[in-house]
């Protein structure tokens, strides 16, 4: 079986975004594949976040997960962070990377000018920690939103390179993108990624929200003057992003969409645009009330996954160590 691995911070409860560009294909391919999913912890890290708000974050997210409809009996769910194995193989795999490359990183930048008091070097060196993850599993697919190519990119580069210097340890992963969704954006400023971090909450659909809001936030979407349903990213990027998450929760195409909608005003699209997604998101929302009800399972399956995730990783990682001299203890 080819192996599938994915990861998400827990800086916040999950966006529409991170469901339909991730988190839903992580679900659906756990009937197919050996699917390894983890809440990124330690790429939180390079964001200052209040201690106590973190922990319960990363609890929250990991409940989110399994609300989702990942279930820890098919994959293996865990916390990054619980697997020591992700700090170290990141450390060798910081020394594998350039300045020059890590300096190109779209990411870095945006999240550099963003937050201009806390440029730390784990900002910069995240796709190398990133990069780890994938390795240390040897995935065959990563599956995960448009934004991550770039990421994905360079986890190929770094991995060439080491097999070239090393000879021969790591799979190239692929990314893994769905057909519609990979990249949502925000309800507000539809040319800008929809984001947990947007400061506007109009501007972003959380999986937690309930009906009510959710058709609210659809109703003051940003449109155009136009008032026909259209697919055209460049003219009408509000129309054709409402389009995309229509798509990509009903899997009807564009084509059936503009149909659909022909003759119809906007408030009609919004509608059925909210409503498809509030229909989609209520039984998360009530698996999450009851998971987090029950800390002991929750902890327990932290725990099982803890422990098979090192046991899987640790050995890349003696591989890796091994290759690159460092002296195993005995
Ligand atoms: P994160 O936590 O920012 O996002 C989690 C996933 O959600 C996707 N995503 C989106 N997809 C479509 N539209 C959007 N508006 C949108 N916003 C976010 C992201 O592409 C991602 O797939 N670096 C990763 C976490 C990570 C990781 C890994 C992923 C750490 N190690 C190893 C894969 C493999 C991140 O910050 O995701």
């Amino acid at each position: 079986k080819k192996i599938i691995l994915s990861g998400i911070q827990p800086t916040g409860v999950f966006t529409l975004g991170n469901y339909l560009g991730a988190v839903r294909s992580w679900k659906q391919m756990q009937e197919d594949y050996n699917c390894y999913y983890f809440i990124a912890d330690l790429h939180s890290m390079t964001i200052h976040i209040d201690p106590q708000k973190r922990r319960q974050q990363t609890r929250e997210a990991f409940a989110l997960l399994l609300a989702c409809g990942i279930d820890p009996e098919k994959s293996l769910v865990f916390v990054q962070s619980h697997n020591k194995c992700h700090a170290e193989m990141g450390w060798i795999m910081d020394c594998c990377s350039q300045f020059g490359e890590l300096s190109r990183m779209t990411q870095f930048k945006d999240k550099s000018a963003k937050h201009p008091d806390n440029i730390n070097a784990g900002l910069f060196t995240y796709p190398a920690l990133m990069a780890g993850d994938i390795l240390l599993y040897q995935a065959d697919y990563v599956p995960v939103g448009a934004d991550q190519t770039q990421h994905l990119e360079f986890t190929r580069d770094v991995a060439t390179r080491f097999n070239h210097t090393y000879g021969e340890v790591f799979k190239l992963p692929e990314g893994y993108f769905p057909k519609a969704g990979a990249r949502v954006m925000s309800l507000q400023d539809p040319t800008s990624k929809m984001s947990k971090s947007d400061t506007n909450p109009k501007a972003t659909i959380s999986i937690l929200d309930d009906e009510k809001t959710i058709l609210k936030k659809f109703k003051s979407a940003v449109t155009d003057s136009e008032a026909c349903v259209r697919f055209d990213p460049e003219a009408k990027p509000g129309v054709s992003n409402l389009m995309t998450i229509y798509s990509a929760i009903t899997g009807k195409t564009m084509e059936e969409i503009e149909a659909e909608f022909a003759g119809k005003g906007y408030g009609d699209f919004k509608a059925a645009v909210g409503q498809s997604v509030a229909d989609e998101l209520r039984p998360i929302r009530e698996n999450f009330a009851r998971l987090m009800e029950d800390r002991a399972y929750l902890e327990e399956e932290m725990r099982k996954g803890a422990e098979r995730a090192t046991y899987i990783a640790n050995k890349t990682l003696t591989k890796v160590k091994k290759r690159v001299g460092l002296l195993l203890e005995k």
